[in-house]
């Protein structure tokens, strides 16, 4: 029984590490449930942590931007393609997020406005992002200077309230 148990217990790990390597987890980052609110978080805060080692150009276009995030280290290549993917489904779900900062509030009510694709590159992520609205496109292309602004500034910028495009 005791073996049995144990066998259980070395299948159930592989499989972690397996699905760990294959995916954009990066192990330690977090204990939470991928998908939680404190996963997401643990996952911002570490990326937030090492703004200095990410790269940022973003694109406006007529209808929202197209962002390019890169970093040289390799895990936290992985943690922006986790991010960027994580916050895509909160952005389709409306599982909001940082709702004490104005921008965020808005850019969750117009999130039904909101196209975002995502093109994993080998450092990070592309994205193209967009809206028919013509205001949501203005808060894609706010929002994206405030990522810009995490990325050069760190935890010191996710301190402070964003204020949101006027109407
Ligand atoms: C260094 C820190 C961060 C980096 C590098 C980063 C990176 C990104 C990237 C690449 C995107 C895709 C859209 C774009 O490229 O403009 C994105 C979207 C998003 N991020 Fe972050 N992020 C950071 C911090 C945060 C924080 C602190 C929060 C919230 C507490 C957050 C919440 C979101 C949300 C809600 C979206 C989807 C909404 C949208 O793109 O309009 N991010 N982030």
């Amino acid at each position: 029984m005791r073996r049995t148990i144990a066998t259980i217990g070395i299948v159930a790990a592989s499989l972690a590490l397996a699905s760990c390597a294959s995916s954009n987890r990066v192990a330690g980052v977090s204990d939470a449930e991928p998908g939680s609110l404190a996963y997401d978080r643990d996952v911002f805060q570490t990326l937030l942590g090492n703004h200095e080692l990410i790269k940022r150009e973003v694109h406006e276009i007529p209808d929202g931007v197209e962002t390019t995030t890169e970093s040289d280290n390799s895990d936290v290549a992985k943690l922006l393609r986790d991010h960027a993917h994580a916050m895509k489904a909160r952005i389709e779900s409306d599982r909001r997020i940082r709702q004490w900062d104005p921008m965020f509030v808005t850019v969750f009510n117009y999130a039904s406005k909101i196209r975002m694709e995502i093109i994993d590159t080998p450092k990070g992520v592309r994205v193209r992002e967009t809206s028919t609205d013509a205001y949501a496109a203005r808060v894609i292309q706010a929002h994206a200077k405030m990522v810009s602004a995490f990325a050069a500034n760190g935890s010191e910028e996710a301190l402070r309230a964003h204020e949101p495009p006027q109407e």
